[in-house]
């Protein structure tokens, strides 16, 4: 069985060298895997409860998609795609948002952290605190469970957020499931050896302590005028030095070899100087950074082929999600019009007896294709496929229909030879029948 593994990135911001082997790196080795689906997107709409400044969101998500794809992931390996272009996101977001208990939400990290902010300050509890803030766990679920994702790669501080994921995964379920596990629940995934990437003062790199390293934002450049300014102690060349605990070492640990760690290791016992050592971190950085900065230039100056690119993205995406979304409609009683059992009104229907539904029919032509087409009780063809070289592809069709009705019109190799509303009616009735 294949893994899904999925994962968002906000798009707020350019991406730095931290991010760049604390999550692009390891979630582009990870794509290449045998037996994993990896789905990877751009949290454009969480982007959207940290940032109201649209140029900025429009820049942050072109820089985001362009260096992914310049740091080698394959769209046709993986489904990449913007939230934002999958609009059963908002839609399931909120059907979770209905089974979502607000003391759970109220208990939310990044939600506590701006109360207590708020609090020390002085202010009202809630002063300045948005809706989407308040939510952004249950957004993230859905961004999780519309895709069955099993195992979710994710910094530290968003280990909360996946098992938030599964609680609501587990009440949906439970609550709507009829026995069934209609979502999986997901694993959060944090892989404790990248985490840690420091910054120029020693920190964790991070944007909000202003001490990144660029990856390509100032070209090489960019790259040696941050390196120079790392921290370092104060052993002169010639004096031994200490390897372990210098964040110089360790941002060349991350793109060395093991042979090359242990040289620059040994050279510094020998006396070799910070500042030499410090050309060595930006010749071997520079090394693997400046083929990739060449392919982002080009991107970055070719907006339409990323669009093309995450277009294709959200086809496949969507192609998941919305028959899925259409069994979680019908799961929470969304559904086509019927006559509902027990309902005074609906004892007799206006045509004084209930319409016979549409039946499929599957055949083979001489020619070897494949066909299906839909006929209603008078016999009337309403549906007719067009032919399919795979039998269990139309296979796969008529059960579409049956479980999805009109929705699965949509892409469908099948010309309608009634009106729309007739068809559309007729299919409701077929649905209608299944869940009976
Ligand atoms: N909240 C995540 C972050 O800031 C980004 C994100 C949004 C995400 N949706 C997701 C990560 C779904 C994993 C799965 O890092």
């Amino acid at each position: 069985m294949t893994e899904r593994v999925l994962t968002g990135i906000t798009t707020s911001g350019t991406p730095h060298l931290g991010n760049y082997v604390g999550a692009i790196r390891p979630a582009i080795a990870a794509s290449r895997q045998p037996g994993v689906e990896s789905f990877l997107f751009l949290a454009d709409y969480h982007a959207l409860i940290k940032c109201d400044d649209p140029a900025r969101i429009e820049r942050s998500r072109l820089e985001i998609a362009a260096t992914w794809l310049a740091a080698g992931l394959d769209p046709a390996q993986v489904t990449f795609y913007r939230q934002s272009d999958i609009p059963e996101t908002p839609e399931l977001s909120w059907l979770l948002t209905c089974v979502t208990a607000k003391g759970q939400m109220n208990r939310a990290h990044a939600y506590k952290a701006a109360v207590d902010a708020n609090t020390a300050a002085g202010e009202e509890a809630d002063a300045h605190i948005t809706m989407g803030l308040f939510s952004y766990p249950i957004l993230m679920a859905a961004d999780i469970l519309l895709f069955n994702a099993h195992r979710v790669p994710v910094g530290r501080d968003q280990v909360q957020h996946i098992e938030m994921a599964r609680d609501v995964a587990q009440r949906f379920n439970h609550l709507f499931g009829a026995g069934r596990e209609l979502f999986v629940l997901p694993q959060a995934e944090v892989d404790e050896s990248v985490e840690t990437l420091p910054g120029l003062d020693g920190r964790k790199m991070s944007k909000s302590y202003d001490n990144t390293v660029p990856l390509f934002e100032g070209g090489a450049r960019g790259l040696k005028d941050a390196i120079a300014r790392i921290v370092t102690d104060s052993r002169l060349p010639g004096e031994p030095k200490e390897a372990e605990g210098s964040s110089l070492v360790m941002l060349h640990d991350a793109f060395a070899t093991p042979e090359q760690r242990l040289a620059l290791r040994n050279e510094l016992r020998d006396g070799l100087g910070w500042g030499e050592a410090k050309q060595r971190v930006v010749s071997l950085i520079e090394s693997h950074l400046a083929p990739m900065r060449e392919r982002y230039a080009e991107l970055m100056a070719s907006p339409a082929h990323i669009e093309a690119i995450l277009q294709e993205g959200a086809r496949k995406a969507r192609a998941v999600a919305t028959p899925f979304l259409a069994e979680l409609r019908r799961a929470v009683g969304l559904r086509p019009m019927v006559a509902v059992p027990g309902a005074a009104l609906a004892l007799t229907p206006v045509t004084g007896r209930v319409p016979a539904p549409p039946v499929f029919k599957q055949y083979r032509e001489a020619d070897g294709r494949f066909f299906f087409k839909l006929a209603a009780a008078d016999g009337a063809v309403l549906l007719q496929s067009t032919g399919l070289a795979d039998g269990r592809e139309a296979g796969a069709w008529v059960r579409r229909f049956k479980t999805e009705g009109a929705a699965a019109l949509e892409g469908a190799p099948v010309q309608l030879l009634a009106d729309a509303l007739t068809v559309h009616a007729a299919l409701a009735a077929l649905v209608a029948a299944q869940d009976a």
